[in-house]
């Protein structure tokens, strides 16, 4: 079983490593952060604690077994808001203590990159991945289970934040990168001029706080009297980050690839649902000679699939280790390259 409870998604999951996924429950809290305009941290946490049990009763249902049929019980144990971390570790921990199975910490950006795992036509290592959310973007030369060596990050907003500041600011609403995305098919996208930052230096970091910065700027200079910007003019600057934002993520995986030589790159991460960034990847990639794998949209944002089936690739060797302690521990802050490597068959 695989449990998320990071950020403002509550998702439980069943993963069988033969049959593969056999339950995935999902309870976002988007609307209740809507009125906020963003996520309010001690609100998720609660969201989480009346949600969590039920979903857990849900999955088994869904996957017609019982508590006794499971091996073990993975947990988002970090990145994340720590509040909303405690109540997946607290439940999951204890759960798995009643069961008497081990309980298995996931980190929740492995959890991402490792999400195209469970498509159909699944990457092989070596490859490049995009981890693209709402706190993070990052290019990670992934070698193996646990052996990341990360490439480049951004220095300031990750590209989801950037997505959902502007959002807020063209008051097309919560979540941001989707109400973006949406507005950006009615834009023309050349109709103002964005910055690509940091593509003329060399290097695989980012920085999207400038374009952000830009983008106000820009949308200011738009304001009638009363403070108002036309619809159209709201379609044509959402188009033109977008599309700045896109080239940029482009163009640094361009890069990652020269630099490291792999032909695959897989994109992850809430951001990798934009629709605009996969037909721009999927032609640089077809022009390159590179193949292009990403999950299936709902596995794109938070959900429990993804904890449940790196919580199955890391269950041996976490028991080898005695890493299971039952003991409820999260780590809100966690980069990606620090983890354990797994050895795998393959
Ligand atoms: O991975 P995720 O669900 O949660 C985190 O781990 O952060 O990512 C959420 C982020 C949000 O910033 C949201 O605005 C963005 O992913 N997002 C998108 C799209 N769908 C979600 N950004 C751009 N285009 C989309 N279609
Ligand atoms: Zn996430």
């Amino acid at each position: 079983m695989g449990i998320e409870t990071s950020c403002d998604e509550t998702g439980v999951a069943i993963y069988d490593t033969e049959r593969g996924i056999l339950a995935d429950q999902l309870y976002s809290q988007v609307e209740m952060h809507a009125e906020f305009g963003g996520v309010v941290p001690e609100l998720a946490s609660r969201d989480h604690i009346r949600k969590l049990l039920p979903l857990v009763d849900l999955a088994l249902k869904e996957a017609n077994c019982s508590a006794k049929d499971l091996d073990a019980v993975a947990y988002t144990y970090g990145p994340g808001l720590v509040g909303a971390l405690l109540v997946g570790s607290t439940l999951a921990s204890t759960l798995a203590w009643t069961w008497g199975i081990p309980a298995i910490p996931v980190h929740h950006m492995e959890g991402h990159m490792l999400a195209p795992m469970l498509e159909e036509e699944a990457p092989n290592f070596p490859f490049v991945a995009l981890l693209v959310s709402g706190g993070h973007t990052q290019l990670v030369d992934v070698l193996g289970v646990g052996q990341y060596k990360l490439l480049g990050e951004s220095l300031d907003d990750a590209a989801g934040e950037a997505f959902d500041k502007t959002a807020k600011l063209l008051k097309l609403g919560y979540p941001g990168g989707p109400s973006v995305a949406r507005a950006s098919e009615r834009g023309q996208a050349d109709r103002f001029r964005f910055p690509r930052p940091m593509t003329d230096r060399p290097g695989l970091d980012f920085s999207f706080s400038g374009l952000k910065t830009h983008t106000m700027t820009l949308a200011n200079s738009q304001r009638d009297e009363s403070g108002n910007i036309d619809d159209q003019t709201v379609f044509d600057i959402a188009a033109g980050f977008q599309e700045a934002v896109v080239d940029t993520l482009l163009i640094k995986c361009r890069r990652a690839l020269e630099q490291t030589g792999h032909k695959q790159l897989i994109l992850a991460g809430g951001v990798a649902a934009n629709v605009r960034l996969r037909e721009k990847l999927a032609i640089e990639a077809e022009k390159k000679g590179w193949v292009l794998h990403y999950p299936r949209p709902e596995f794109c944002t938070d959900n429990g699939a993804m904890i449940a089936y790196v919580g199955s690739l890391r269950a041996e060797s976490a028991l080898r280790e005695q890493i299971n302690s039952y003991e409820i521990e999260v780590v809100p802050r966690f980069p990606i390259d620090q983890l354990t490597a797994v050895e795998t068959v393959s």
